[in-house]
């Protein structure tokens, strides 16, 4: 097993003096190479705030993270852009594709930008794309696909750099039970084909029993971890049993 991530006594404040508030403190976590993690917790339990310091969108107070060994918060900020590009991919919950290029163009876009050439950025975006079932829907436009495709074409780009980790934050909360079970396989049989590390925060057990393991945030530390035995059905159940014995809100969806 290889550590892809690993955050050590990491901690946010949000505010200026007077109204210091932690959002986040005390925590330690590893990923390895290839695990599907999910990340739950209250609404305001600091799951987007540890999200965005792992993925270098925002800047912890203080504690360290380490990125295929690499410590992000000791990085230079064009070095940090640099790890961005090539090692981070991003998927956001309202998909963020551009309306005015096509699905194909949307795809390729983090390696245009990356000068790739034109042959190899083609061969890469079908390859993908045929793997998220998106070969139909690369000369349309996003206007032009369900919620599921836009969502599946948004991890598709995010993947198209070959990233080390992919950040997702609630990429399921604007699909139905359809749409995110076709979103959260593709997710889950990445590891065998690509190797990529998914890192997904999600407030919805369902969603959270196609990863490997569920760290739970409270009050900005973690709480506590369940893992996976390999049946979803019976990691849901589990998942269940966590957030009503921590007093969440639980919505029930098999
Ligand atoms: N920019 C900010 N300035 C001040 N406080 C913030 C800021 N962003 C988040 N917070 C606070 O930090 C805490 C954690 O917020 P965060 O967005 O990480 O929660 P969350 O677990 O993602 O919640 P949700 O499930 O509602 O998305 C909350 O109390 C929130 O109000
Ligand atoms: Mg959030």
């Amino acid at each position: 097993m290889e550590t892809i991530l690993s955050v050590r006594s990491l901690k946010k404040e949000y505010g200026s003096r007077g109204t210091r508030f932690a959002a986040l403190h005390d925590v330690d976590l590893e990923v390895q190479k290839g695990e599907f993690l999910a990340v739950m917790g209250p609404s305001g339990s600091g799951k987007t705030t540890l999200l965005n310091l792992m993925s270098t969108i925002d800047q912890a107070t203080a504690g360290e993270i380490y990125i295929d060994g690499r410590n992000l918060t000791r990085m230079k900020n064009g070095d940090l852009a640099k790890l961005r590009r090539n090692k981070i991919g991003f998927v956001f919950q309202d998909f963020n594709l551009l309306d005015n290029m096509t699905i194909m163009d949307n795809i390729a876009l983090p390696l245009a930008l990356n000068k790739a050439n034109h042959k190899e950025i083609l061969a890469a975006v079908e390859e993908l794309a045929a793997f998220f079932g998106l070969t139909d829907q690369l000369h349309k436009y996003p206007y032009q696909l369900s919620g599921g495709q836009k969502q599946r074409a948004a991890v598709t780009r995010a993947l198209i750099t070959k990233p080390s980790v992919v950040f997702a934050d609630e990429p399921t909360g604007a699909l139905d039970t359809k749409a995110s079970t076709e979103l959260l396989d593709c997710l889950r049989g990445l590891k065998p084909k690509y190797g990529t590390t998914v890192i997904m925060v999600t407030h919805d057990a369902f969603c959270a029993s196609f990863s490997d393991r569920v760290m739970f945030l409270k009050d900005g530390t973690l709480h506590a971890r369940l893992d996976s035995s390999g049946s979803r059905k019976d990691f849901y159940q589990k998942i269940l049993e966590m957030l009503a014995a921590m007093g969440g809100i639980t919505n029930e969806r098999l």
